[in-house]
């Protein structure tokens, strides 16, 4: 009877051997989640510094006139909220030709000719909205004007 009981306190602790082990191993797996915790931490701050690099966020105004640069290939600021009966004024900084064409083209939305280093094109919007344009050369040039 004393075997049996000395075998039945092997078993256990061989038990709790096992279980420890187990739980050691499970700890090696840690780091590896802790590895995506930090990649994870690392993606959500991304667009934190991009945001800090990039344009800044909308300007508003409560001038009757603004004014919007045309500068390494991007309107500055690319969003700006204005009132209504604002004239926006888009000068071209750059050597190449850009110009400000609304992604809507009706009549109320600006949509001005290729200007030069130095042209200048003005609009007024009377209406209030939200007006997305582009750059017809360089689709990638997006300005967003935003009337109130
Ligand atoms: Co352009």
């Amino acid at each position: 009877m004393k075997n049996k009981g000395l075998a039945a306190v092997i078993v256990i602790v061989l038990v709790l051997a096992v279980i420890v082990g187990a739980m050691a191993l499970g700890n090696d797996d840690n780091p590896a989640d802790n590895m995506s915790e930090m990649e994870t931490s690392q993606t959500e701050n991304t667009p934190a510094v991009q945001e800090n690099s990039s344009q800044p966020a909308t300007v508003s105004s409560q001038a009757n006139a603004v004014e919007v640069e045309i500068k390494d290939s991007a309107y500055t600021p690319a969003t700006i909220k204005v009132k209504a009966g604002t004239t926006v004024t888009w000068t071209n900084r750059d050597s190449i030709k850009h110009d400000v064409t609304a992604d809507d083209k009706s009549d109320d939305a600006p949509m001005s000719e290729l200007l030069a280093g130095g042209e200048s094109y003005s609009f007024t919007f009377n209406k209030t909205g939200t007006y997305t344009y582009h750059c017809t050369p360089h689709s990638f040039m997006k300005g967003t004007v935003i009337v109130e």
